[in-house]
């Protein structure tokens, strides 16, 4: 009886491996495991077998059903994973995909304007020394104009305390270039600043500046000045306005802040610009002599313009977002509406 049961299997796993339409698979499990299968009369006969041969016809009928149920289930996972891939109508699954934040965005842009016009852009660094930050740009350790760079120092063994600090600015880079490369030199060095500030619309303890400078021969305010409305323009559109106002730093002279016509209200006054039809973007000015010297540059055959651009202020206003938490909070629903630009 065993072979016979063994000779049916056989049969059974052939039929099974051969069907080829999930509709055949139905016929053949009623036809070796349903009511009238051909395996029920081995049960039947099994009861009138002797003793010692039930055993072993009971093992090959259990192996029988075992066999013979995983081999349709497993045909049966077959049919229904390659019928759903046949299935060219079935709808695809969405896929999010990542994009460029907005302040990338920006910062490129504004380092491409810069660069179709012969810039280099040259990467700076985040943490800077004392000398670096402050006294290589005329700003001296006990100066108050230190203030107006208020400053997160590294906290270091008692050997380094108060030397070390994440740059308050960009214009580090100033001098990093200046002692590698000699002139002519025209470089912009994007990237993250740290200032204490209490966070709020406006202020961020960390934000986006693009530092940009010249040095070279005969250089004046009048190329400065080309320079930065030609960006503006550029990056706002022909009919933005410029206006310089005297400034003081301590790393040019002389030194100016350039505001931009308040784009929300056409300069007619709102609450962007604080009703005054302006908004401030950037520093800027003519690199003070010192500074060139620090840089191992002669002030006497070289001058030079340097600028230093608010990113996330250039951002704000060209794509009319209120408050500069937005930029940092990672919400998607924020991100996302830049996500075409
Ligand atoms: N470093 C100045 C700031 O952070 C900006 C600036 C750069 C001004 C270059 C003049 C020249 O406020």
């Amino acid at each position: 009886m065993e072979s016979e049961i063994k000779a049916l299997q056989q049969k059974a796993e052939q039929e099974i491996k051969a069907v080829s339409a999930q509709a055949q698979l139905e016929d053949l499990r009623v036809r070796y495991l349903g009511r009238k299968a051909e395996i029920n009369r081995f049960f039947a006969a099994m009861k009138s077998l002797p003793r010692e041969e039930k055993g072993k016809t009971g093992k090959a009928l259990n192996l029988f059903k075992k066999k013979i149920s995983s081999l349709l289930e497993e045909k049966a996972e077959e049919f229904s994973t390659t019928e759903e891939k046949e299935d060219l109508t079935f709808p695809g699954l969405k896929i999010d995909t990542g994009s460029k934040h907005i302040l990338s965005h920006v910062s490129e842009e504004i380092s491409s304007i810069f660069e179709r016009i012969g810039f280099q852009v040259i990467a700076g660094k985040e943490v800077e020394d004392e000398w670096h930050n402050f006294t290589a740009l005329n700003i001296p350790l006990d100066h108050p104009s230190r203030d107006a760079f208020d400053t997160f120092y590294l906290d270091l063994e008692e050997k380094d305390k108060g030397k070390y600090l994440l740059r308050s600015h960009t214009s580090p880079s100033q001098i990093h270039v200046m002692e590698k490369k000699k002139p002519p030199l025209a470089v912009i060095s994007p990237g993250r600043v740290y200032r204490p500030d209490k966070v709020d619309a406006s202020h961020s303890f960390m934000f986006y500046q693009l530092e940009g400078f010249c040095v070279d021969k005969n250089i004046t305010f009048a190329h400065l000045k080309g320079v930065l409305l030609h960006f503006a323009r550029e990056f706002y559109g022909e009919d933005v306005v410029l206006r310089f106002r005297p400034h003081f730093f301590p790393f040019t002279e002389p030194s100016a802040e350039v505001d931009v016509g308040c784009m929300v209200c056409k300069q007619k006054g709102c609450s962007v610009c604080s009703g005054s039809g302006w908004l401030e973007v950037l520093g800027c000015g003519m690199i003070h002599p010192h500074v060139l010297e620090q840089g191992g540059i002669d002030p006497a055959q070289y001058q030079g313009f340097a600028f230093g651009l608010g990113v996330d202020r250039l951002a704000m206003l060209k794509y009319r977002i209120n408050d500069i938490r937005l930029l940092y909070e990672n919400d998607e629903r924020f991100l996302k509406q830049f996500n075409e630009i």
